[in-house]
């Protein structure tokens, strides 16, 4: 069943009040939840009552205390309708009965390592009882949970703590109150043997919070710097946003089985673990980044998200891209803003653009889905996030923040819609944001090709832009032509010496110049001389920009502009010019040289000022980005000699300058291990030199990684090093693996980093060494971040090996999308995006991955997650 926007229609009845009372067991928990049901008066009266049920087992069932009359209730286990609801509030209470042990989707109540634990986002509610599990129908949950003593000592709920004790025996309750009308899809509880770490925080309104973070006893050491990263999510979104927090009590709690990253439930985030726990020797600086940024995700959703929720599923941007944005803010501010963006676009290019341009690309807000769980993707949350940045670029920051403040009044409490966020901006600015909108309901990555003039004489410059928009029919725009959409064109000026050059037009204001039509010029004064034009600065629109700028005018910017994104982009621009020339058999080596020479240059101009920006400057795009930019008939294995030898061209050019780098680098033996940002720019820096050193002379490249692995003195440099060994075939790189797993043998999440590493492999010999893999006795299929780190990085980051000419790669990737099937279908899904990019690849591949595709598609009894992805791909729609 497709569900579409454009039915949307509020619920017959509301629901203001749920009393839970969950009696945990491992395999027979019992709920009791008592609902205050009244009518909506924006329903229709008399409807019938539908609550939402998904595997559920009816025990018992009362209306307003008394036994329902026959016939009064239909009951299957996808739903429970009363015939005729009294049109007055009524009270209806229902017992259910489920195995947490026996849930493998892990949606609904589930046990994590012997730990009870939640995920009702988007569905899951319903697998706990019958309810109308809709984000627009909110309620003040009171939570009791009861179980055995010894099995979960730690009872957790949503808002704050209300009363605990004993409940006859070895069982004992606990309950929790939450003040705040929530959404089914917010509620969650732990139960479980947890040791935690605890601070306090104290809110600028003055409110005591007390912070706990929950983890697997024995890791609480692990689990400090979590704790420091929602304290200091806290201060920032009172400082950026006005944003407090609003209950006595933040619990985050760190689960290892869990399907995504973490989970915003009021008061009681649930969390994959890897986005938790974090020591020198077992997390990298990566990790590090990408726990603060989560915990401040899941924390900022507290108001995007919570406070105010969303009306229904369409509208998931709404909470997803705006917190996002403010996660990506937080990281910025916490860290480098330029490296950040750096970072925050390679993603976008790297996951959004090829979903973009590829059978699975929908709108930001689609119009339609059959299976809700597969629009948790890269468009939603990372294109949603671009928009709000494009929103406030366009508006100015004041006017923004004005704008978010008066989002939050108007909407609290409420469940919301893009129209009601846009429109708080419209109020605030007075601009009519209909135009804007498009970016909600286009798919598809524009691009905007631009061509300059200089006219001397004139002493004018003319910059024209033309935006096109691929065709991309959805729900959102039928067939019809999309309309221009309105791209804030961030730019500046540099002259051939590297002096910034005024931009003169009154159609630029606070360097911004807004393109809202198909084509337009913009005429720039005062130019005697032609300057370098910097454009898109901070990478201002998501768009792909088609530029005829020669390579002298690329070196001016790399080493001048006062935008360090557009110095980045020049480095990779310039490189990409060389990738794309090589990969389809054009000799480019004078520019391969050329580009050496320029980044040569940076080194010399001075690396050590910024090693997290240098060292980005020195990673050439990926291969995946090399494979969008040519855009068809694409060969992996032609893409990755290219890279390969660039690489090396560009190691033995800088290897004087790289091996000087290095040492320079050195931390002195004995320096204590820190996360901060600095740090982690010079192990980066000093890393991606290993990497470039070893592409120039792969024996010592293979002596020097090896080395470091044994050596490191924290997780970061110890598997940059094994990243190295990853393409350097022979026996150092085997012994380097073997003696990292039999050192981690008992650390399930560097375990992961070791499958992610083995799956990188550019060997035909890869997918048999998968299987081979999946045997570990660390391994599991049950195990969402094993799958992923096996799977997922073998069908994402292993290009040459997942588009094997043979089909070998995707048979694979297949066969574990059909073994998790049945017991995880949200895992098995998300697995199969990866097929995403097979009309991209050149045709003998095409044919292996459609081949694969259709088999899947033609399974009887695939699940609905499965099923969709598979059609989709293919284009049925
Ligand atoms: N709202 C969560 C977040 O922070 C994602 C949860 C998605 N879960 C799911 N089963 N689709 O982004
Ligand atoms: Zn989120």
């Amino acid at each position: 069943p497709v569900v579409r926007l454009a039915d949307y229609r509020p619920s017959d009845y509301l629901i203001d009040r749920v009393e839970l009372d969950v009696r945990l067991h491992p395999t027979e928990t019992r709920v009791t939840a008592t609902l205050a049901l009244r009518p909506n008066p924006a329903g229709i009266p008399g409807a019938p009552l539908v609550l939402d049920g998904d595997d559920l087992v009816l025990l018992a069932i009362s209306l307003d205390g008394g036994e329902t009359a026959p016939g009064a209730v239909a009951v299957t286990p996808r739903a429970l309708t009363l015939h005729q609801p009294p049109q007055r509030p009524f009270v209806l209470a229902i017992e259910t009965k489920l195995d947490p042990t026996a849930n493998t989707k892990l949606m609904g109540l589930y046990r994590s390592n012997g730990v009870y634990c939640t995920q009702c986002e988007a569905d899951g509610f319903r697998r706990i009882t019958y309810f109308l599990d809709r984000p627009d129908v909110l309620a003040v949950y009171t939570t009791r949970i009861e179980a055995d003593r010894d099995e979960a000592p730690v009872l957790l709920g949503n808002g704050n703590p209300v009363e605990s004790g004993s409940a006859g025996g070895n069982r004992h309750y606990a309950v929790w109150h939450d003040p705040h009308p929530k959404p089914a899809y917010l509620f969650a509880l732990v139960g479980g043997r947890l040791g935690r770490v605890a601070s306090r925080f104290t809110t600028m309104e003055g409110r005591e919070v007390e912070i706990a973070v929950w983890v697997e006893p024995g890791k609480e050491g692990r689990a400090g710097y979590a704790l420091d990263a929602v304290a200091r999510s806290m201060a920032w979104d009172e400082r950026a946003f006005g944003r407090a927090y609003d209950l006595d009590v933040f619990n985050v709690v760190a689960v290892s089985d869990f399907n995504m990253g973490a989970m915003e439930n009021k008061g009681l985030n649930i969390f994959n673990d890897k986005y938790v726990l974090a020591s020198p020797d077992t997390a990298t600086d990566a990790d590090y980044a990408n726990i603060e940024a989560i915990i401040a995700h899941e924390y900022f959703h507290n108001w995007s998200g919570n406070r105010v929720t969303c009306r229904d599923w369409f509208q998931l941007c709404l909470k997803e891209g705006l917190t996002v944005f403010r996660d990506q803010e937080f990281s910025s501010d916490e860290r480098s803003r330029p490296v950040h963006r750096i970072a925050e676009v390679r993603t976008l290019r790297a996951r959004q653009f090829p979903e973009d341009a590829g059978p699975l690309a929908h709108p930001v807000r689609p119009q339609a889905y059959r299976e809700i769980n597969n629009f948790y993707t890269a468009t939603v949350y990372e294109k949603g996030a671009e928009i709000v940045r494009m929103l406030r670029t366009l508006l100015g920051a004041e006017v923004f923040r004005r704008g978010m403040d008066r989002y939050f009044a108007a909407c609290d409490g409420t469940a919301a819609t893009v129209e009601d966020f846009l429109a708080a901006f419209t109020a605030e600015s007075g601009r009519d944001l209909a135009d804007f909108a498009r970016w909600y309901a286009q798919a598809g990555t524009p691009t905007v090709a631009v061509e300059a003039r200089h006219d001397g004489n004139a002493a004018t410059y003319t910059l024209t832009f033309r935006q096109s928009l691929p065709a991309i029919a959805t729900e959102a725009t039928g067939g019809a032509r999309p309309l221009p959409l309105v791209i804030p064109v961030a730019l500046g000026l540099v002259a051939a010496d590297g002096a910034a050059v005024e931009v003169r037009s009154d159609r630029v204001r606070d360097g911004v110049f807004v393109l809202d039509r198909e084509e337009d010029s913009l005429v720039l004064a005062g130019l005697t001389t032609a300057p370098v034009p910097s454009l898109f600065r901070g990478f201002s629109a998501p768009v792909k920009v088609v530029q005829d700028l020669g390579d002298a005018d690329r070196l001016v910017l790399l080493a001048r502009d006062a935008d360090p994104f557009n110095r980045w982009q020049a480095a990779q621009s310039l490189a990409m010019a060389v990738l794309t020339g090589r990969a389809a058999g054009r000799e480019t080596g004078a520019s391969g040289a050329a580009l050496a020479g320029a980044l040569a240059a940076f080194l010399e101009a001075g690396a050590l000022a910024d090693p997290a920006f240098a060292a980005l400057v020195l990673a050439l795009p990926s291969e995946t980005e090399i494979a969008q930019e040519i855009g068809r008939d694409v060969d992996p294995d032609a893409i990755r000699a290219a890279r390969e030898g660039l690489r090396a061209e560009i190691g033995t050019a800088l290897a004087p300058r790289l091996d000087a780098l290095r040492a320079a680098l050195a931390e002195p033996a004995g320096t204590p291990f820190s996360p901060d940002a600095a740090s982690a720019g010079r192990r980066a820096l000093r890393n991606a030199a290993l990497d470039l050193l070893a592409a120039a002379d792969p024996a010592r490249g293979a002596a020097l990684a090896a080395a470091q692995v044994e050596e490191a003195s924290n997780m970061t440099d110890r598997v940059a090093a094994l990243a190295v060994l990853v393409p350097l075939t022979g026996e150092t790189r085997e012994r380097g693996f073997a003696r990292f797993g039999a050192a981690y043998r008992d650390e399930p999440l560097v375990l992961d980093k070791w499958f992610a590493l083995q799956a990188t492999i550019p060997e035909p010999g890869t997918p048999e060494r998968l299987r081979g893999l999946m045997r570990h006795e660390a391994f599991s299929l049950a195990n969402p971040n094993r799958v992923r780190s096996l799977l997922g990085s073998f069908s994402l980051n292993n290009p040459t090996q997942f588009h094997r000419p043979d089909g070998a790669g995707y048979d694979l990737v297949a066969e574990v999308v059909l073994a998790l099937d049945g017991t995880n279908p949200q895992v098995a899904a998300r697995l199969l995006t990866a097929f995403g990019t097979w009309r991209m690849v050149e045709a003998g591949r095409r044919r292996q991955a459609e081949r694969v595709l259709r088999s899947i598609a033609a399974r009887p009894g695939l699940s609905p997650d499965v099923s969709d992805i598979a059609a989709r791909s293919l284009g049925v729609r």
